[in-house]
């Protein structure tokens, strides 16, 4: 786990292994924006297809959607963003920067000691222009949320899936607010990733889903191995929630900087759907069987951030030991992460770089690769060195070529080693 003061080490640690680079960095980097390495990509991609699986693909009573990112402006009025999607923001009258009304300590001073102004709305969607003039007809948003394209083709949905209520309609993808406080590495940043489902119920039965998906994402991440002393659950006062929300639970994780939020459930009773139905003027109403009348269903939604989702594994899975892991050697770094997640399922390396280890190594990657594992193949540096650059990015087990595997009793068996135990031992594959 990343203590406050590893931070840093932990931060140089994703450049240096490829996890997380900052972003445009030949330019200075671009205010608190992040591009995933060779390293990152393959983790990130994983967590989303653990999701995909756990929400979509793993049951009857959910499917997916990909909406489009600049939706109708319409959108984003109806759903009471331009004028919700809001943070009271503050300037520091001497230095003139901004700050987030709510993150200050003393709300009349700034971080720097200074005065500040009265505090203003500011709004936090992306503003964007579609069109080849720039003027208020093509002024368009990036979406600020991922689930508004979900509530757009809620029918299209229900008419082509045959589905029922209670169902899911799940929905992976980049969402953009103008932060005026991004931080903490990828925590908070204005581009990011979100995965959200909308649970779409009965009036009557949506405190049970609440309670229902508050329990099954919070066992997500338990059982994708973060500790679960590190996670907690967090409700909402009345007077901080959503402009759309009835009741909304926060799954927090203990970040190196304290609880914060990881995830967020919210009821959002039938608000979306309705206030589309009243500015759209299209029905949104299901049939019930049942009562044989139109309802507009409620909705729960566990909504999830997948950069922070990643962060909070890594920061959880990350270990830095000053004088290596026999408490005498040099500095050791360990991402401990669910092998489900890791970038590589395994290395193969050669003991040395020579025939005809090399070649009984090339083949065994063929044979694994063939299999779908994502292997990493090493051949130069010490067989020690080659060990600690696996454990440093995550890379749950070696299989060693060596002078055994090419003849004698062992024949055919290669050495394979746990990450987390450093543990040997040989086996036919
Ligand atoms: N549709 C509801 C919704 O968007 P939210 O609590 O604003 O709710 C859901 O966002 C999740 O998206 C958060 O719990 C977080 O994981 C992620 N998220 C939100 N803003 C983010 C940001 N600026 N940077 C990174 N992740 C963010």
């Amino acid at each position: 786990m990343v203590t406050a003061e590893q931070m840093p080490e932990f931060v140089a640690w994703a450049k240096r292994r490829g996890v997380i680079f900052p972003s445009s960095e030949i330019y200075g980097g671009f205010s608190n924006t992040y591009d995933y390495g060779p390293v990152g990509v393959e983790m990130k991609n994983r967590l989303r297809a653990s999701w995909w699986q756990s929400m979509v693909q793993s049951r009857d009573d959910i499917v997916g959607l990909d909406s489009a990112i600049i939706l109708n402006p319409k959108v984003w009025e109806a759903a009471g963003h331009v004028e919700n999607l809001v943070d009271l923001m503050v300037e520091d009258t001497v230095t003139h920067k901004r700050y987030r009304y709510d993150k200050l300590e003393d709300p009349t001073k700034s971080p720097d000691g200074n005065p500040v102004g009265e505090p203003r709305k500011f709004n936090i969607l992306m503003r964007t222009f579609v069109g080849p003039v720039e003027d208020e007809a093509g002024l368009a948003y990036l979406r600020g949320e991922t689930c508004q394209g979900i509530f757009l083709n809620f029918k299209n949905v229900l008419d082509s899936s045959r589905k029922k209520i209670p169902f899911g309609i799940a929905q992976v993808g980049k969402s953009f607010r103008n932060e005026i406080t991004p931080g903490n590495f990828t925590y908070r940043t204005r581009e990011f990733d979100q995965m959200e489902m909308e649970f779409f119920v009965h009036e009557e039965e949506a405190d049970k889903w609440f309670d229902y998906w508050v329990e099954a994402r919070l066992q997500w991440y338990v059982d994708l191995g973060v500790n679960r002393e590190n996670l907690r659950l967090y409700k909402t006062p009345k007077n901080d929630l959503a402009h759309y929300s009835k009741a909304t639970t926060d799954i927090q994780y203990k970040y190196p900087w304290g609880w914060d939020e990881l995830e967020g459930i919210a009821n959002r009773g039938n608000f979306d759907l309705t206030t589309h139905q009243k500015h759209s003027g299209k029905d949104m109403s299901v049939f019930d069987e049942e009562t044989k009348e139109k309802l507009i269903p409620w909705v729960i939604e566990p909504a999830a951030g997948l950069d922070r989702g990643l962060l909070a594994i890594m920061l959880d899975a990350w270990q830095l030991h000053e004088k290596g892991r026999s408490g005498e050697g040099e500095t050791e770094t360990v991402l401990s992460i669910n092998p489900r997640l890791a970038a590589y399922d395994c290395a193969v390396l050669p003991l040395i770089k020579k025939e005809p280890l090399v070649k009984f190594a090339e083949e065994l990657v063929g044979k694994l690769r063939a299999q779908g594992k994502h292997v990493f193949y090493d051949e130069s540096g010490s067989i020690g060195r080659r060990y600690r650059r696996q454990d440093e990015i995550g890379t749950p087990v070696c299989y060693t070529v060596d002078f055994e595997t090419i003849e004698g009793d062992n024949e055919g068996t290669v050495t394979k080693r746990d990450r987390d135990t450093m543990k040997q031992e040989r086996v036919t594959l």
